[in-house]
């Protein structure tokens, strides 16, 4: 795993833009797969994407994750979320873009479906990522499995606390959601993670210098071949 250490969150965000950018540049296919994140920490990245208006026509995204329990217009939805912070700035095809739908009436089947559709794009090119402050990536939270694909997932009480901060109370949040799975994950070409901040200090350093253990699932990420992990220095302070 490439470990990347830099001063601050503007670092770290233009730090994954550029290798997002020179990822998207040495691709030959037809069409680039992204997966991609919601979150406190992507944010400035997808500034750095509109503001530079990246040409998306020939890119396919795959989100990580969703809620269940909220409406996709509900503005704490990864939907809206997406929406907002980048595909309403970006030139997106409406039809190359894939979330969860966490309203879906057959949820494993939505599962499926998405799980099914990634392979059908021929598997994602590059997957962007945050990590979790108790390690999770997408939803894949403590104790799940390295072989778990996309699925209903329950949320812990940490996520649920760490996400209060987007909502009105931790009451509102949504305790299930759909997420890609551990081993959708890892069956990316290239994984890129970011994480920012104190409070991620000890995920960072489970990720890093645990061994690979289902109780800090983001310790998985050592063992894909092609993994970058950019980090500021306050989420460093334990490495
Ligand atoms: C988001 C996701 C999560 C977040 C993680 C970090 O789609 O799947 O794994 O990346 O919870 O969240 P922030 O960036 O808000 O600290």
């Amino acid at each position: 795993m490439r470990v990347i250490i830099l001063k601050n969150y503007e670092q770290v965000s233009e730090c994954v833009f550029n290798h997002f950018i020179a990822s998207f540049k040495k691709n030959t296919r037809d069409n680039f797969v992204l997966g991609l994140p919601t979150g406190g920490t992507p944010i400035l990245f997808y500034e750095k994407i509109a503001k530079n208006q990246v040409d998306f026509s020939k890119i396919i995204t795959f989100n990580m994750d969703e809620y269940i329990g909220i409406s996709r217009d509900n503005k704490n939805s990864f939907y809206s979320f997406m929406n907002e912070n980048l595909y309403k700035k970006v030139n997106i095809k409406p039809e190359n873009i894939n979330i969860p739908n966490g309203e879906a009436m057959d949820l494993e089947q939505e599962c499926k479906k998405y799980e099914e559709k990634i392979k059908l794009y021929g598997g994602i090119d590059l997957f962007v990522g945050g990590i979790g402050t108790n390690g999770h990536i997408a939803f894949n939270e403590p104790n799940s499995d390295f072989s778990s694909v996309t699925r209903v997932v329950n949320l812990t009480e940490k996520t649920i606390k760490d996400n209060a901060r987007f909502f009105n109370s931790a009451d509102d949040v949504p305790k299930t959601a759909i997420t890609v799975g551990i081993s959708t994950i890892m069956g990316a070409k290239e994984l890129l993670f970011m994480a920012n901040g104190k409070n991620k200090a000890e995920a960072i350093k489970q990720t890093v210098n645990g061994a690979a253990d289902k109780l800090w699932p983001s310790s998985f990420l050592k063992n894909h071949k092609n993994v970058t992990l950019v980090i500021d220095e306050a989420a460093a302070i334990l490495l």
